[in-house]
């Protein structure tokens, strides 16, 4: 059976981006990248938006490890990127992407960004968050999620400090699927 997980780094004020400094990786802890790598790796779908993708690639090893599935409205335009089994472009909605791919998957990642976020939980389609929260305060930055009325309800199943700084990781589950 598998399972859909929405996986995010944030600072104390729910910024996922330092200002416009879209690399996580620069203000991520060493603790967290180690997690969130082997978490990739334990992973066996995931999916990001196009932006999201354009910013990391470089740090992708596209010739192993799971399927990552890139959502735009042009797949046409990236197609030559694409490496079977490896990495595919799609303009396919959410529950669409539902349809074909996650029954054939154990564990699904959703690495955002936002809009990304926000469209899978729209469509009731997270069963997990994977949320670290970094003690930084950004004040300028992107959100979480962007600002589509989403109304879900989640328990909190396990929390761990990463460091002596703080960082926390916190594990949720859902419990409700009320999307307005
Ligand atoms: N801290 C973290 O945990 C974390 C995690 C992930 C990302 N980030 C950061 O967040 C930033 C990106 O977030 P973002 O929200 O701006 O962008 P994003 O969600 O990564 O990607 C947005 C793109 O996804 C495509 N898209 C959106 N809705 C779609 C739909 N309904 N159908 C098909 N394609 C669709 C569009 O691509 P086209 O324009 O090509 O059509 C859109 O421009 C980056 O800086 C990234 O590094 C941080």
């Amino acid at each position: 059976m598998s399972k859909v997980i929405l996986v995010a780094a944030t600072s104390i004020d729910n910024k996922i981006t330092c200002g416009s400094n879209g690399d996580s990786f620069s203000w991520t802890s060493p603790e967290d990248q180690k997690y969130f790598t082997q978490l990739i790796k334990d992973s066996d779908l995931v999916i990001m938006g196009r932006k999201t993708y354009q910013i990391n690639s470089s740090k992708m090893d596209l010739t192993r490890g799971p399927l990552r599935l890139v959502l735009t409205k042009n797949p046409k335009k990236y197609s030559h990127l694409n490496i079977p089994g490896h990495l595919e472009f799609t303009s396919l909605t959410p529950p669409e992407i539902s349809s074909k791919y996650f029954s054939k998957y154990n564990q699904i990642l959703i690495l955002g960004g936002s809009q990304i976020y926000s469209l899978f939980l729209k469509d009731n389609l997270i069963d997990e968050i994977y949320l670290t929260i970094e003690p930084v305060i950004f004040g300028n930055g992107k959100n979480l999620l962007n600002r589509l009325k989403i109304d879900q309800s989640f328990r909190l199943v396990d929390f761990k400090q990463l460091n002596r700084h703080g960082t926390l990781l916190l594990k949720y589950q859902v419990i409700q699927k009320n999307s307005l």
